[in-house]
């Protein structure tokens, strides 16, 4: 696994230059193929970058926007994914662009994921653009180390598009891109900020035994090496 490391002086110079870098990808598949699929992952870290992503002069009619993945609770809740990228992203001149939520209003989480499943699984793919994230546990997209279903979640031969997620961790019900999904994307950017964040990193990709984390997991089975994007915490002492 070779991914690329850049580091930035503040997160707002992480969103612009990581914001660049997707618009440019983006424009690159529209010219390419008429059209371009985004995959943004939720969180605290990604606003800056949604907010810079949004002000970008693309193709946006041309785009559409998925989510890596989600809460397993209704659009209008404060912790939906959807809420936050239709606050954030989908501003601006991106307010052109299409999108594509992973909630369905189903009995069960398993019920929604299946139904999320055939939708994502009607997109053009591989996607253009994943931007993923981390947390301090190793988990990235809704792979929890401690889910119910984690062998299937790591699989890279899986053929699921979206998985459903139990994780006593993960506060409610989860629903995911697949491993496949995610690491057949054209562009994996991992987004982190933080000291405690790179130091989790580092020792995910040290471990030589023990169970494999979600992260790792991920940055081993990418197609093409993933870009992972670093910037110290803004309340970093000097
Ligand atoms: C979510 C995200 C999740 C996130 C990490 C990091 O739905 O919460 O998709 O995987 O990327 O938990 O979250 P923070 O950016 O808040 O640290």
């Amino acid at each position: 696994m070779n991914a690329e490391w850049q580091e930035f002086a503040s997160g707002q110079k992480l969103a612009d230059a990581l914001a660049d870098a997707v618009a440019k990808r983006l424009e690159e598949a529209i010219a390419a193929r008429g059209t371009a699929v985004i995959a943004v992952s939720g969180g605290s870290t990604p606003p800056p970058f949604f907010k810079a992503l949004s002000r970008r002069k693309v193709n946006w009619a041309k785009m559409t926007v998925t989510l890596v993945d989600e809460r397993f609770v209704p659009t209008a809740s404060g912790r939906s994914n959807a809420r936050l990228v239709t606050q954030h992203l989908l501003q601006n001149d991106a307010a052109r662009a299409g999108f594509i939520g992973l909630y369905h209003d189903r009995d069960s989480v398993e019920a929604a994921a299946e139904a999320a499943d055939r939708v994502v699984g009607g997109l053009p793919l591989p996607l253009d653009v994943v931007v993923l994230g981390m947390g301090t546990d190793g988990h990235t997209a809704s792979f929890f180390p401690d889910a119910e279903n984690l062998g299937e979640l790591l699989d890279a031969a899986g053929d699921r598009h979206v998985l459903p997620v139990r994780a006593p961790s993960a506060v409610e019900p989860r629903l995911t891109l697949s491993m496949p999904l995610i690491c057949n994307a054209r562009l994996v950017a991992l987004h982190i900020e933080g000291a405690d964040k790179r130091q989790v990193l580092e020792a995910a990709l040290a471990q030589s035994d023990g169970a494999m984390p979600p992260i790792r997991a991920v940055l081993e089975n990418t197609v093409s090496p993933a870009h992972i994007y670093w910037a110290p915490k803004k309340d970093a002492k000097p």
